[in-house]
């Protein structure tokens, strides 16, 4: 066991539904293993301003249900720079912080390598809506995320189909179409359209609708995903070339708020407890993650070097069960 005192925790990157359970599992684990611990609100920004407060059970009470942070996150120019993390480092230290869980996306994984280069141990844990982590199946928050968009675009269906319309719905995802294509096959969209294949042939499009109408659809659904945007521009071409009218929805930032799903709750707390678990352990400059069935943990430039693409059996798929 390394010789472990205190814990941070922050949050950083976007907010994501199971942060706060995550949040939770680390105090309680930490105070469970007789260590103090430390909440760093605002991510790198916060931690460079030393806003930093003590947390006990109490501190993290009633939260597991909640979305967003509690400890709130942010975005740091000044922590990308070499002065900015040598600083972050010295506050960790000033501070008593031996052991930080920095809970976010791959960009504050790298801030959390950064630390570790300058001797605090750290550990990652990947929150964010996106799935877009490779070195996991899953990331805190897709889960209610997808669910948060698949049920809204369910309700745009109804209008849809009464109107015999299409609907073009933009979800988020940054560059990445994993909840594009999950609702895709859970709304039985008529076409997804996602960064890592869309070819940006619109004729196509027009086809499948022309097509579409002939075999007796009464509307026609697009999930598209925000890295290829443009969804009132694509709504007004559709409209015009295909006759058929068309309306865009922007589903936004209410996917990224809400109560968490059982599952977003489950595996934040057990990743949370994990983070700590391996800091008792010595751990440090490691990525927790779920992989094939089991927890796993990586080093971070491992894991920051790793890939990954949406599953091509599902993406073919979706589009054959669209007939
Ligand atoms: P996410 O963690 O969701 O990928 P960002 O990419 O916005 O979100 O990163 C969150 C924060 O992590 C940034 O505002 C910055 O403070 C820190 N960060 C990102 N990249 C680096 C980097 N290369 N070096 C140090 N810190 C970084
Ligand atoms: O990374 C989560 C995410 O919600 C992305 O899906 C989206 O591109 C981005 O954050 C939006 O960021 P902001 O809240 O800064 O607009």
């Amino acid at each position: 066991m390394a010789n472990i005192k205190t814990i941070g925790v922050l949050t950083s990157g976007g907010d994501a539904p199971g942060m706060n359970a995550a949040i939770r599992a680390v105090v309680r684990t930490a105070l469970a293993n007789g260590l103090n611990v430390k909440g760093i609100r605002r991510g790198y920004s916060g931690l460079l301003e030393e806003d930093i407060i003590d947390m006990d059970a109490r501190s993290v009470s009633d939260i597991i249900q909640r979305g967003g942070t509690i400890l709130y996150t942010a975005r740091s120019k000044e922590f990308m720079t070499s002065e900015g993390q040598d600083k972050g480092a010295e506050i960790c230290r000033k501070h008593n912080i031996d052991g930080l869980v920095v809970i976010g996306g791959d960009g504050s994984f790298r801030g959390a390598g950064k630390l570790a280069e300058r001797g605090i141990n750290t550990v990652g844990v990947p929150g964010t809506i996106d799935l877009d982590i490779a070195c996991t199946d899953y990331t805190i928050g897709f889960d209610t995320a997808v669910n948060t968009a698949m049920e809204a675009i369910d309700k745009v269906r109804d209008t849809s189909t009464s109107h015999e319309r299409c609907s073009i719905i933009e979800v988020m995802g940054r560059n990445a179409g994993y909840i594009a294509l999950w609702c895709g096959i859970a709304n039985g969209a008529e076409d997804v359209l996602i960064t890592e294949r869309y070819d940006h042939d619109e004729q196509r499009i027009i086809d499948n609708i022309i097509e579409k109408r002939k075999i007796g659809k009464k509307h026609h659904i697009i999930v598209n995903a925000e890295g290829i945007g443009d969804s009132y521009g694509m709504a007004k071409r559709i409209e015009e070339a295909t006759g058929m009218e068309a309306r865009a929805t922007i589903i936004g930032h209410i996917q990224r708020g809400g109560s968490p799903t059982c599952t977003d709750r489950v595996y934040a707390s057990a990743m949370g407890a994990i983070a700590v678990d391996l800091l008792c352990q010595g751990a440090s400059n490691r990525v927790v993650g779920y992989r094939d069935g089991k927890y796993v943990d990586y080093d971070i430039q491992e894991a920051l070097s790793m890939t990954k693409d949406v599953d091509q059996y599902l993406y073919d798929m979706c589009r054959k069960l669209s007939r």
